[in-house]
């Protein structure tokens, strides 16, 4: 029997703002692939937990929407503007936390890697956890960074805040506040796997993180890249 050859697995990793959405977008399109933005897929479970009454710190709630999100998730459920509203990512970072949570999502993750829509040749997915928990085989694995100064600058601008000093340390003080909430969790915190190629894009436009990426992929699978 002529066996499909499994589709190629991008990882990308790295703190918030750090430009990792972007880039996966970008190289998807690039490269034909399919993209999936895992932090979506813990908004969907979020704001089912919100809409069902929950309290996202009960973790036996977490747990039952998330399992509920991953029975039922709909790709449309993800580019919903109504998950990306202030409570659903505070009441998002709250239910990450839960293991029971994570198995959950983690598994419909991995079932969209192996199985992308439309049998694009390959996905990239992009999070925290990709490289180290979700698809620690994957074939090649990034790990996104730019400074906390560089990153708050960026988000001042991407929520149109107002650009004065006082938005500026606040916004700082809550990036460096979710970075150390990220990697000091005890359930798949935020770290570089230690196969992966560090990209910083503090001095780099988009386009140039594009490049970046593209020539390291170029240079052991060229036949992606035509
Ligand atoms: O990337 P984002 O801001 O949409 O992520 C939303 C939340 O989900 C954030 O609190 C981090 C968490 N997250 C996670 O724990 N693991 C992932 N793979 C992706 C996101």
């Amino acid at each position: 029997m002529n066996k499909a050859k499994s589709p190629v697995i991008i990882a990308i990793d790295g703190p918030a703002v750090s430009g990792k959405g972007t880039l996966a977008k970008a190289l998807a399109d690039a490269l034909g692939f399919a993209c999936l933005d895992t932090g979506a897929t813990y908004r969907v479970a979020a704001r089912m937990v919100l809409e069902s009454g929950g309290d996202p710190a009960d973790e036996r709630a977490a747990v039952v929407a998330a399992q509920e999100a991953a029975g039922a998730m709909e790709i449309d459920w993800l580019h919903d503007p109504a998950i990306r509203t202030e409570a659903v990512s505070r009441a998002t970072s709250k239910i990450s936390v839960f293991p029971g949570v994570r198995d959950a999502l983690t598994a419909w993750q991995r079932r969209f890697a192996a199985d992308p829509p439309g049998g694009a040749p390959g996905v990239v997915l992009d999070g925290r956890d990709i490289g180290t928990v979700v698809c620690p085989r994957a074939d090649f694995k990034f790990y996104v960074t730019a400074s906390p100064e560089i990153r708050a600058r960026r988000l001042i601008q991407k929520l149109q805040l107002p650009a004065d000093e006082v938005t500026y340390d606040a916004v700082l003080a809550d990036l460096r506040e979710r970075d150390a909430r990220d990697s000091t969790r005890e359930s798949a915190p935020l770290r570089a796997a230690e196969d992966a190629i560090l990209v910083d894009t503090s001095g780099l436009s988009a386009d140039g993180v594009l490049g970046v990426v593209l020539a390291h992929i170029r240079q052991r699978r060229p036949d992606l890249c035509r």
